[in-house]
């Protein structure tokens, strides 16, 4: 197939980490006869040093053109200043509500070979497997009004959780198409003993339930989910949530595996467009280093090719790469090895074991 593919490297260590997953790309289209066509475009730091907006218009457009996007990470010390008007994390913000991405994907599951790494005891780690379906273009991220203003007894500031019946309505539907693949079992995470907008998902997510007879169903108030994402993370299938629950329960999912570094994620909407990214941030502090692991990178490109262009086998191929590397000993700093690889020989030893 002929693919338009969209590379955002964007600040930090994400242009090293695009860089690889794109030679995989390459790799995995060589190997499979295919055409990936590639454009880079700026977002976040970059594109705010070089056009003053952390989207320029350009991006926006080069994407709604594509196939599907690749982006590495956004941001650093550099656009930091709170004062500042504009910030790298809007252009982020703005790529996924312009692309109408509502969807965000983000799988954790627990690698043998590094049960090492996690900092809790193997037998809680051991079956990890699940699936995080973030809501990402709705609540306290975008909701009106939002802003501060000044009053006689000081500074206001105010954000809004809204969520309207058609927004948690699709979202908790993919939830429960995705777990029809899996294990049938999906929790949503709220927190219906406080807030309206929870109360209104959950009766949501019981009505779309009754559409999946075949999937069980259960709600967790989002405080003892974070407690057994510890204790029972295992139990876990497909978990539902609000925007800004899961973006921290992903994070708090993210320890489990040992390593930021190796999670993928997708950002889907109503077509096929997709935008694929690692979970992790622009680290900064390694930087420049050629030492970050490009793992979660080259795994969001097999997101890619799963969601954006149906190609299942060759998404399969990249994963199942990138698993013999890491059971063959293939480990980048993060992944505590005595003598590490670097981002390329990463990258090369993945390249190297792929397979049709
Ligand atoms: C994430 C990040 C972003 C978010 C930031 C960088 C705006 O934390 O993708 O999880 O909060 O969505
Ligand atoms: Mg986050």
């Amino acid at each position: 197939m002929n693919a338009k593919i969209v590379l955002l490297p964007g600040d930090g260590i994400g242009p090293e980490v695009v860089n690889e997953a794109r030679l995989v790309l390459d790799a995995v289209a060589q190997l499979f006869g295919h055409t990936f066509a590639y454009t880079t475009h700026l977002l976040g730091g970059c594109a705010i040093d070089a056009t003053g907006s952390a989207m320029p218009d350009a991006t926006l457009a080069a994407c709604k053109a594509s196939h599907a996007v690749l982006l590495g990470a956004v941001g650093g010390p550099k656009w930091d200043d709170p004062q500042s008007p504009v910030r790298p994390e809007q252009g982020l913000l703005a790529i996924r509500k312009g692309l109408g991405l509502y969807a965000n994907l983000r799988p954790v599951k627990a690698i043998p070979a590094l049960a090492k790494l996690s900092p809790l005891k193997p037998e809680r780690v051991a079956g990890v497997d699940f699936l995080v379906i973030r809501e990402l273009t709705g609540g306290l991220y975008f909701g009106q009004p939002k802003g501060r203003t000044m009053t006689p007894e000081g500074e206001r500031a105010v954000d809004t959780l809204v969520y309207t019946e058609v927004e948690i309505r699709r979202i908790v539907r993919l939830a429960f198409e995705l777990a029809r693949g899996r294990r049938k079992q999906v929790t949503s995470i709220d927190k219906a003993n406080v807030l309206e907008s929870s109360r209104l998902w959950r009766k949501i997510a019981n009505e779309i339930g009754k559409e999946f007879p075949d999937v069980k169903l259960d709600h967790q108030l989002v405080d003892s989910a974070a407690m057994r994402l510890i204790t029972h993370a295992a139990q876990f299938d497909v978990i539902v949530t609000e925007n800004m629950f899961g973006d921290i329960l992903t994070d708090e999912a993210a320890v489990l595996v040992g390593s930021l570094g190796l999670l993928p994620s997708a950002s889907l909407g109503e077509g096929k467009l997709g935008l694929y990214e690692p979970i992790h941030g622009s680290a900064p502090d390694i930087a420049g280093k050629g030492i970050a692991n490009p793992t979660g990178t080259i795994l969001s490109a097999a997101m890619l090719l799963r969601h954006s262009l149906g190609l299942e086998a060759e998404a399969k191929a990249i994963e199942a790469a990138v698993s013999s590397a890491i059971d063959d000993g293939k480990h980048t700093a993060d992944l505590g090895a005595a003598s590490p690889i670097n981002t390329t020989q990463m990258g090369a030893a993945i390249r190297e074991r792929l397979k049709r």
